[in-house]
């Protein structure tokens, strides 16, 4: 039923937000470059509108399968792959913690800010781990945990509680008393399209399911399922944003699990 929720929520939050492409191929190459995905198969776990999918498909991945739980996402991803005629990118509704593929089906895993929006990060992780092939490379984007998450998530756990018809009007009103902070504190790349702060804040007030971590205990999940971390960033940039950091980690050729 939660998972329905999140799908239920981002159908309305992020379905309209088709992130620039530019920007978003800019973050991407920060990991991934054509010549690494090149006939390569990849999941994009939680593809959301399908921007990175578009962009390792555009890049020469041989397949690319992206799934999300929000039907709204998946119908603005269809419509984005066919903009650019691609014939090697696919979308699926599918849960990412009940995926139905097979054990080493993926040389490349993208979970770009998802799998912290899961009832069980760290078990969509190994489930993720599970599909990839021995020597693959995943891509984790997490939220971070700091000194103040605890004050956010007590915000964001009050607000869930109110009708959902309220939402607009009460994030359109956080909007205007924080916008002088935000302003002061930050000056924001518009990086989605028709971005605001108000919808800004739905989308971290509001989500139904949200977990933070440290960088610390991703890379020894990682590291303990027998994984070498590649690149650590600990900001992604993407939005100007400093609220995920990513890994990208390799499963060894020879896979202990
Ligand atoms: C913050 S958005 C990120 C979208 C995309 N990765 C991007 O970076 O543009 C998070 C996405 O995770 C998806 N999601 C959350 N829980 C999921 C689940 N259990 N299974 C599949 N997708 C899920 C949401 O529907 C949403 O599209």
């Amino acid at each position: 039923m939660n998972k329905e929720k999140v799908g239920r929520f981002y159908d309305v939050v992020w379905t309209e937000y088709l992130p620039e492409y530019e920007a978003s191929e800019k973050h991407w190459s920060l990991f991934y470059d054509p010549q690494e995905i090149r006939a390569k198969t990849v999941l994009d776990a939680g593809c959301g509108t399908g921007i990175f999918s578009v962009i390792f498909a555009r890049n020469g991945a041989a397949r690319v399968t992206g799934i999300d739980i929000s039907p709204g996402s998946l119908g603005t991803a269809r419509g984005l792959a066919s903009r650019f005629k691609l014939k090697n990118a696919e979308f699926r509704r599918e849960d990412m913690l009940r995926l139905p593929f097979k054990d080493a089906s993926f040389d490349i895993v993208w979970a770009w800010g998802t799998v912290h929006h899961t009832t069980d990060p760290l078990g969509a992780i190994d489930g993720l781990l599970r599909l990839l092939k021995p020597g693959g490379s995943i891509l984790l984007a997490v939220y971070k945990k700091t000194k103040v998450t605890f004050l956010h998530e007590a915000v964001r756990k009050t607000l869930i509680r109110t009708p959902r018809w309220s939402w607009t009007t009460l994030s359109k009103a956080m909007a205007f008393f924080l916008a002088p902070v935000v302003f002061l504190f930050k000056k924001r790349e518009k990086s989605r399209k028709g971005e605001k702060l108000e919808e800004l804040i739905l989308d971290w007030y509001f989500v139904p399911i949200r977990h933070h971590y440290t960088p610390d205990e991703i890379r020894s999940h990682l590291e303990g399922k027998g994984l070498k971390v590649e690149k650590f960033l600990p900001a992604s940039g993407r939005f100007d944003s400093s609220s995920n950091f990513i890994f990208k980690a390799r499963k060894p050729a020879r896979s202990r699990r």
